[in-house]
């Protein structure tokens, strides 16, 4: 699992970076401004049973899972401060995300913490295979270096996509927590989502002008590949009985989409901290 030390430039993104368009460009800046903090805390529930695997394969998968969450975390980070200087409440996002998860942490024991994070990483596999197999979900991100922030994320979440959910196992979480966890993370997270992307259109002025501008975003949101009814199934089928994340195999997606971002063969970009440009499709 490589770490990809990747460095991107966000100063040219213009505000609406997501094909014009008000709404779901304040979808991806609300989804980009939780994400930092959401993977500090992924990187925590793994951390805090890091020297209970006994697996020295799992032991390498969960080091190369902090790597990159780390990277991605960074690379956020630097695009919701370019965001924040556009006017999107990034930091307010930022923060609320940090308090919540800090909040979650001290009520949930350490296996609950992993099965949430191997719940999020569920709708992170989703969403990544959907951007790296639908070319109209990828021709949204307009914007060189937004494209290549979220196909190299979408990329290392399809290869990373097992570690939590592994953990949580070789720790003992059962199928019963598992499964209880995501039901309470769909409502959570979607309620979240949704409540925070109308808040943040809410004080756009510009969006606040232009009502209709606003109400064909949203049904072009709603008939975009990420409300999709294959996007729905993907995520439904965590609940199945016996679910693991590699029942989908995208290992050949992967390999597809380590060439065509850093165009390397898979072997060459395995030294961990090499430092690559940040790739282009
Ligand atoms: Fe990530
Ligand atoms: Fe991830």
């Amino acid at each position: 699992m490589p770490v990809r030390d990747v460095d991107l430039r966000f100063e040219e993104v213009p505000k609406y970076f997501v094909a014009g368009d008000i709404v779901m460009s304040h979808l991806f800046a609300v989804l980009s401004a939780t994400f930092p903090d959401g993977e500090e805390s992924f990187v925590r529930s793994v951390a805090a049973v890091r020297d209970r695997i006994d697996d020295d394969q799992l032991a390498e998968d969960v080091d190369g899972f902090v790597g990159q969450e780390s990277m991605h975390g960074r690379e956020h980070r630097a695009f919701n401060r370019h965001l924040a200087a556009l006017g999107y409440p990034t930091r307010r996002v930022e923060r609320y995300t940090e308090v919540a998860y800090r909040w979650f942490e001290r009520v949930a024991g350490p296996k609950v913490h992993l099965a949430a994070t191997a719940a999020l990483e569920h709708y992170t596999a989703t969403l990544a295979e959907l951007l790296l197999t639908d070319s109209d979900a990828r021709a949204v991100f307009e914007h060189d270096a937004v494209r290549r922030l979220f196909l190299w994320h979408a990329l290392e979440e399809s290869e990373h996509k097992a570690v939590a959910f592994d953990t949580f196992r070789h720790v003992g979480g059962t199928e019963r927590m598992r499964r209880i966890t995501m039901t309470a993370v769909h409502m959570d997270f979607l309620l979240e989502l949704v409540a925070m992307t109308a808040v943040s259109v809410a004080l756009d002025g510009n969006a606040r002008r232009h009502p209709t501008q606003v109400l064909r975003g949203l049904g072009r949101l709603l008939r975009s590949p990420f409300v999709s009814a294959g996007a729905v199934r993907q995520l439904a089928q965590y609940q199945r009985r016996g679910f693991h994340p590699n029942d989908r195999d995208t290992t050949g997606l992967v390999a597809t989409w380590r060439h065509r971002l850093f165009g390397a063969t898979p072997e060459a970009i395995t030294d961990p901290g090499r430092r690559v440009a940040g790739g282009s499709e």
